[in-house]
């Protein structure tokens, strides 16, 4: 692989998608869609990889360090479109030596794969300047079109905007990824004009001005499902769809059974493991890991959660950040569980919520059974040892320890510690009134 700098842009308003939020941080499977892109970039070695941002974008910049902390930034002042982007780029791409790739920062599928094609074919031959990634797409909607000419070469980009309706008829659109010779960037860009529909200054219009200049440009040709832009909520419930799809086909690939695949969805970052059996709806956010064997039944929510083996969970059961689950537990349904270890062979049946908990082995928490884990104020912390047995409708006021074996009657209202062992009982006793 020769030597190139990855450039995303990223400092689009993003008007189209009517979000408080940059364009490129909306998430698909639950990671920043910009993401996508650092990832695969990062994966091919980049010599240095760039992202344009617009002031005041930290938010885009945390959340892009966060993947990879080497990306540097570039900030382009004014959006005065996607040439002008490249051009506030250009004093971070000094000192560099390869060859450089423009990528969008709202096109999250681009595969490695393609990039090495595109730099292959622009070193196919001295007089290239420039290789675009091209698709044909169902809607052409309002990409960019690719003019070619009789040699089957690239001799424009037309804005759709600023097509006619011979241009408009073209089928094979601009992607947005350009592969450019090193080099070649500063001479060309200096030739941009901001004559057009949108008074910006396009990067598109690079490759009339290469021609013009005697280069050769070429397209590369992708398919949409890997290419496709995202600059509305429409699109962007399109690439959840495609990306859920990825997931779930690389879930079953590792051995996981989806009875209703259709309704089970992932976060980018799931690990699955073989023989985990997933009902139907079932949402599994960031950050979750679920062992062999595992069950997971219907309606279950879980985030943050590691899941040992052969637990099941579920059906309606909700595992938020921070817990952990040994292996054989069961988490039966309406129980919340946050920031919490369960011990192996637990078991926490039925509408209870545990926050805040360590619970050793096999301990057995009765139905209705809350942690109160807060005064309003703070958080504490409760700890159950192992074997404990806590009866239905029990209220553990925290901080408290149970101790290991313990029994506690139905209904207690536990607020000071509970010895190795011992049997617990606080109702009031009943009383018949007549
Ligand atoms: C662009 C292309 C179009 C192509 C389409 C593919 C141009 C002029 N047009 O149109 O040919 O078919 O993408 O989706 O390039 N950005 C900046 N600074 C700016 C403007 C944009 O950083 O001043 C960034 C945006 O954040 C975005 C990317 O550049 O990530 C593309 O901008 P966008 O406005 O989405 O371009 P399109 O109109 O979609
Ligand atoms: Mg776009």
């Amino acid at each position: 692989m020769s030597k190139f700098t990855g450039l995303i842009l990223a400092a689009g308003n993003g008007t189209r998608m009517r979000s408080g939020l940059p364009k490129v941080l909306h998430e698909i499977a639950g990671r920043p869609m910009v993401n996508y892109l650092v990832a695969m970039v990062s994966r091919l070695k980049p010599e240095r990889l760039i992202a344009v941002i617009a002031p005041g974008m930290n938010d885009v910049k945390t959340a892009i360090l966060a993947e990879n902390d080497k990306v540097k930034f570039a900030i382009q002042k004014q959006q005065r479109g996607t040439g002008d982007a490249v051009i506030s780029a250009l004093s971070q791409l000094k000192g560099t030596e390869g060859d450089v790739v423009v990528l969008y920062g709202d096109h999250p599928f681009i595969s490695p794969e393609t990039i090495e094609n595109m730099l292959s074919a622009l070193k196919s031959n001295e007089n290239n300047a420039i290789v675009v990634l091209g698709f044909t797409p169902a809607d052409p909607a309002e990409y960019g079109r690719l003019v070619m000419n009789s040699r089957g070469e690239l001799e424009a980009i037309v804005e759709y905007k600023d097509a006619d309706a011979d241009i408009r008829e073209i089928s094979l659109c601009n992607s947005g990824v350009m592969a450019v010779r090193h080099g070649l960037l500063p001479k060309l860009l200096k030739q941009l004009k901001n004559s057009n529909a949108n008074r910006e200054f396009y990067l598109t219009d690079l490759v009339a001005i290469a021609n013009a200049e005697g280069f050769a440009c070429l397209a590369v040709r992708a398919e949409e499902e890997e290419v496709m832009g995202i600059n509305s909520r429409a699109q962007l419930a399109a690439a959840e769809s495609i990306m859920q799809g990825k997931l779930r086909r690389a879930a079953m690939g590792v051995g996981a059974t989806l009875f209703a695949p259709e309704t089970v969805f992932f976060s980018w970052d799931t690990i699955i493991s073989k023989d985990t059996v997933i009902h139907p709806f079932v949402v599994i956010g960031k950050g979750t890991a679920i062992d062999e064997g595992v069950e997971i039944r219907s309606f279950s929510h879980i985030e943050g959660a590691r899941i040992g083996k052969n637990s099941i969970v579920g059906p309606f059961a909700r595992l938020r950040p921070g817990v952990h689950l040994a292996d054989d537990v069961h988490i039966g349904n309406f129980v919340e569980i946050k920031k919490s270890k369960i011990g192996k062979g637990s078991q926490i049946g039925h509408l209870s919520y545990i926050g805040d908990a360590t619970l050793g082995s096999d301990v057995n928490i009765g139905a209705g059974t809350i942690t109160c884990n807060y005064d309003g104020k703070k958080k504490y912390e409760t700890n159950i040892g192992k074997g404990a047995f806590i009866g239905s409708n029990t209220s553990l006021v925290a901080p408290v320890k149970i101790g290991e074996g313990a029994v506690i009657g139905a209904g207690a209202t536990i607020v000071k510690d509970v010895k190795k062992g011992a049997k617990v009982v606080n109702v009031m006793p009943q009383k018949e009134l007549g």
